[in-house]
């Protein structure tokens, strides 16, 4: 089936990569960079789609600078509204599928049990507004076959991201403070990647899912779990002092939702998988990260 992976220079896009061969389906990859394909541009996205002719779409480009995108409103909304307008457009007009990627910050974090797809969101930031306008952008084009899949906390071994940030810090520092207020799920997106290949190729999965890994932590939580994997395999080599803050006390432009745990439940069901904590996926994406030789 060719496929084209839109955002294939992220850290999911290359995740999607990687895991491509491992499904049970001849997938023939097509994963442009943003310079041969940019979405946002309507006439480059129609002759590229002419050119090349998917069958399914899997769109992780995004415009993902949470804090910047406070200043940069257009461009968060160009990538993540009207690009994703523009791909749905691009796979009516060519009978191909549509997997979009969106986020836990489409809510507003005031729940205390996990969000399930359908309930009521209210973004806090312009980038979950950007988002959730991408989600509507899809339900209101007119493509009937669609995936939305929610996720957040999203790391890698490539590109940038909390774990990788944090094991620098760890290395420089004698102490650190990490947000302890703020509640969701870390998902490897190794994993991720995976599950997007299983529901892609199945389309019997159509409309809104939320997928990330088992459990809920907070970043602190997270913080403590990366330094104590990393020490026991070697990735760091002296403990440091972590220490749990408030929000407040690590203002950022952009508002985050305090709480973005997702019930997947739904999801899992019908993939008719078994879910597996966070910490044991931290545990094999730190293990890929040694072997890379500690690459950060
Ligand atoms: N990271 C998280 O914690 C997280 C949490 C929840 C949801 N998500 C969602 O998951 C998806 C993947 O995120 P990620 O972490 O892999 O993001 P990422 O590493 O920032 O990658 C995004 C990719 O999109 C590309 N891109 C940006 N604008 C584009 C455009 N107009 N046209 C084509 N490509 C464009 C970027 O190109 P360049 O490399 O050239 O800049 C980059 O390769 C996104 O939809 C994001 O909103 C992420």
């Amino acid at each position: 089936m060719r496929t084209l992976i839109v955002g294939a220079n992220g850290q999911l896009g290359q995740e999607l990569q990687a895991t491509a061969s491992q499904t049970k389906n001849h997938i023939e990859l097509i994963a442009p960079k943003l310079e041969r394909l940019d979405i946002c541009n309507q006439t480059q996205v129609d002759s590229y789609f002419a050119e090349f002719k998917p069958a399914l779409v899997i769109n992780a480009a995004a415009y993902t600078a949470v804090d910047q995108a406070e200043q940069e409103s257009e461009l968060a909304f160009e990538s993540n509204r009207d690009g994703v307008a523009n791909l749905a457009s691009a796979c009516k007009a060519h009978q191909a599928r549509l997997i979009h990627i969106s986020t836990d910050f489409v809510f507003d974090g005031r729940a205390s049990v996990p969000y399930k797809p359908a309930d009521i969101a209210k973004p806090l930031s312009v980038y979950g507004s950007s988002k959730l306008a991408g989600e509507e952008a899809l339900q209101t084009s007119g493509l009937e076959d669609y995936l939305i899949l929610r996720t957040a906390w999203v790391y890698s071994s490539f590109g940038g991201n909390f774990v990788k940030t944090m094991l620098k810090l760890m290395a420089q520092r004698d102490s650190l403070g990490v947000v302890a207020d703020q509640i969701g799920t870390p998902t490897y997106a190794r994993e991720f990647a995976k599950a997007i290949w299983a529901m892609a190729l199945n389309t019997e999965f159509q409309g809104l899912y939320h997928w990330t890994d088992a459990g809920v932590a907070s970043w602190y939580d997270f913080a403590v779990a990366i330094q104590e994997e990393a020490l026991e395999i070697g990735l760091l080599k002296i403990p440091i002092q972590i220490n749990p803050i408030a929000t407040a006390a690590y203002p950022t432009p952009a508002q985050r939702p305090a709480y973005g745990v997702l019930d997947k439940t739904d999801t899992w069901d019908q993939l008719n998988c078994a879910p597996t904590h966070w910490r044991v996926r931290l545990r094999e994406m730190l293990n890929t990260l040694a072997k890379s030789s500690g690459n950060l």
